[in-house]
């Protein structure tokens, strides 16, 4: 009752089908290599199959070696990926339904965007914009700006000086001077721009920060343009809301001085946490020109007059988005850039 023996035509046909399915199952890089083994190994079935043909019938081993030269081909076409269409992903690279990965998008840092919104307001205003070195002359930084030698203003701002005559510029106020000195009147320009100060560094003191400086000087400048200025300024950058106040305050290079504070954009004046309940926020200093000022500059103070004014940038960009630690701006964490 038993069956015939297989004949090796039998064989083929059965190992076809079941290398097939063996390789449908074949998943990972190491059941793949273990079925290359058993099947195209140098003692596997294809191998065996074809020691088996030298037993065959002479005249049909001809025809069975064509069959199984055809088989080992189709395996190996199936093992090398020829036949990608017959195999189980192996390795998938490629999920197209994932979602797609933004690409990333830089932007003006948040200093830059608050300091392009101040000159475009003073630029309306018909304001050119100019700027200069941050290593100035002690000369420009301090004596043309009627700080005498030794006096005790000098001791406020505080710098990093690279030898007696040279140092980092602690406010952009000598470009006042070397405007002055490159061009005759009148003057009407703001001036961005980097400074230092010898500062101990917390949340609201940095050894380097931004200050927006104006100069404004023609014949008969006076005092209401100054204001005028600042409360259009304020306006333009806070709300029409906004109101200023002057204080009188002391700058050496400008007489009279001011402190300029603008009611609180956050509660309109009534007190809140941002302006410690005054109401008030301080935004910069201000003044009229000094006559020496002119005259270390050039100018006949007999014949112009004018307004002046810095304030700082990274303050206002703090005020407007609610920033609270100054560090920030200069850090570069791209997390906290992100959100501008
Ligand atoms: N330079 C002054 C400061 O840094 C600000 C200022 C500028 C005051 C212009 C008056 C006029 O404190």
């Amino acid at each position: 009752m038993s069956a015939a023996p297989e004949s090796l035509r039998e064989r083929i046909a059965r190992g076809l089908a079941a290398a097939r399915a063996e390789f449908a199952a074949a998943t990972s890089p190491a059941l793949l290599e273990g079925w290359r083994v058993r099947w195209l190994g140098r003692k596997g079935t294809v191998a065996e199959l074809f020691a088996a043909l030298a037993s065959a019938d002479p005249s049909e081993r001809r025809e069975l070696g064509q069959l199984l030269n055809a088989f080992k081909q189709g395996l190996q076409a199936l093992h090398d990926g020829a036949a990608p269409a017959e195999r189980a992903p192996v390795v998938r690279t490629v999920d197209a339904s994932l979602p797609g990965r933004r690409p990333w998008v830089g932007r003006a840092h948040i200093l830059s965007q608050v300091l392009d919104e101040m000159q475009s307001i003073f630029v309306g205003l018909g304001f050119s914009v100019a700027s200069g070195p941050e290593v100035e002359l002690e000369e420009y930084n301090f004596a043309a700006l009627n700080f005498p030698p030794n006096h005790p203003a000098r001791d406020l701002q505080d710098t990093f000086y690279v030898d007696d005559r040279l140092l980092l510029r602690t406010q952009t106020s000598p470009m006042q001077v070397r405007i002055m000195r490159s061009q005759p009147p009148p003057v009407r320009v703001v001036v961005p721009g980097r400074v230092y100060r010898n500062e101990q560094i917390d949340a609201t003191h940095a050894a380097e920060f931004h200050q927006l400086e104006g100069l404004y000087v023609d014949k008969a400048v006076s005092m209401v343009d100054l204001k005028a200025t600042i409360a259009y300024f304020s306006r333009r950058m806070f709300g029409d809301e906004t109101r200023v106040r002057f204080k009188p305050h002391y700058f050496p290079f400008t007489e009279p001085s001011v402190d300029v504070d603008m009611t609180c954009f956050a509660c309109a004046g009534r007190g809140c946490k941002l302006c410690g309940g005054s109401g008030w926020i301080e935004i910069m200093g201000a003044g009229m020109v000094h006559p020496n000022v002119f005259t270390a500059a050039g100018y006949d103070p007999e014949q112009v007059t004018g307004f002046a004014f810095g304030m700082g940038v990274d303050r206002i960009a703090m005020l407007k988005h609610g920033i609270d630690d100054l560090r920030l701006l200069l850090e570069n964490d791209v997390r906290f850039l992100a959100q501008f």
